[in-house]
């Protein structure tokens, strides 16, 4: 049994401990929080045994195998990197890191100390995008693509406050492209590998974290375009245009339906598989990696991904 100790005590840890009681071979032991009280109240609420507020104790003790990253994502290679120094497995949610040299440097660790590192990209581990992968075949040579994901956050309405809100804080890496661009670009890279070239340009907000942004990325004989926002709200699907027909489906980080549309018209609607809480595929797969299974794609992928965000990030901003 791996015991887990998870960090962070908002909303996404919540969901990672209900998707952990769904997985065999996997428990929480411990919630660690900054604030020992927070983390009281966290394990209570959510029926944990174990609760520690000093990082290095939390490390040191026998009741954590593994640790799940919830933190904000400026604050994810500091504790990766101590985690694994301390021979501790660790689930990492998305986007890891800031950059491919950072994670380069975290998958080295990582391999010398011989534990497992995984980035909690929820989407491509669902079984909804790998009924989208056979869905794909039947569309022909794919030329077109567009791949959304833009939701106003409640969070903005604090920034328009004038509060610091860490998601919209760039020294904490926030802003859209890392919070859900990289859902459109982890998904683009799982079906399409790394592009050739990226363009892009965002929306900065006061806070100097990018607010929306869009992107294209260029493959030989396919042009991708991404979209995404924390500011602005869009209802529109996803789609993929081949030389035989489209595929258009509903959401990129918990594809639910797909529509399939041929040359000559004919239209077939599919209900795709997966749990609501599709938080339990990643946690699937950090079990099987744990016992064994390679990580090496799931690495490539991770990096691939973190380049095109630093990309998309290097282009100006409008
Ligand atoms: N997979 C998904 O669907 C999904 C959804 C939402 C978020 N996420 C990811 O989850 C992570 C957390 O996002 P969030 O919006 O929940 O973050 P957040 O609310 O800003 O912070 C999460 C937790 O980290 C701790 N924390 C806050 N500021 C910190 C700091 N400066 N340094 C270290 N720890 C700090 C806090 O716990 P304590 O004060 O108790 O220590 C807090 O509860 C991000 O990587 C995000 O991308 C994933």
């Amino acid at each position: 049994m791996i015991g887990l100790a998870t960090i962070g005590t908002s909303m996404i840890t919540g969901r990672l401990i209900d998707a952990v009681a769904a997985v065999d071979g996997i428990e929480v032991t411990t919630v660690f929080s900054r604030d020992r009280a927070r983390g009281e109240r966290y394990a209570r609420e959510h029926g944990i045994a174990h609760v520690a507020d000093d990082l290095a104790a939390l490390l040191g003790s026998p009741a954590v195998d593994a640790v799940y990253l919830a933190s904000p994502n400026g604050a994810h290679c500091a504790q990766a990197r101590a985690a694994l120094a301390a021979g501790r497995h660790v689930l990492v949610e998305k986007p890891a890191v800031a950059t491919a040299a950072e994670w380069d440097g975290i998958v080295e660790l990582a391999r010398a100390r011989g534990v497992v590192l995984l980035e909690a990209m929820r989407n491509v581990y669902d079984p909804g995008f790998e009924a989208l992968r056979a869905l794909l075949r039947r569309i022909g040579t794919p030329r077109r693509a567009s791949l959304g994901y833009s939701q106003r956050s409640a969070r903005y309405d604090r920034v328009l406050a004038g509060e610091h809100v860490n998601i919209f804080d760039p020294a904490l890496a926030g802003g859209a492209a890392y919070d859900l661009g990289v859902y459109c670009i982890a998904a683009m890279v799982e079906l399409f590998g790394a592009p050739e070239r990226v363009l892009g340009a965002s929306v900065a907000l006061a806070t100097g974290a990018d607010g929306a942004g869009a992107a294209l990325a260029v493959y030989p004989g396919l042009v991708v375009d991404l979209s995404y926002s924390k500011i602005t709200a869009s209802d529109r699907w996803n789609e993929v245009q081949g030389e035989r027909g489209t595929l258009a489906f509903d959401h990129v980080a918990r594809p639910r339906a797909a529509r399939v549309t041929l040359l000559d018209g004919t239209t077939t609607a599919h209900d795709l598989p997966g749990a609501q809480n599709n938080l339990v595929y990643e946690v699937e797969r950090f079990v099987a990696l744990v016992n064994g299974a390679d990580a090496a794609a799931d690495h490539a992928r991770t990096r691939e991904t973190l380049r095109v965000v630093e990309a998309v990030k290097a282009a100006p901003a409008l």
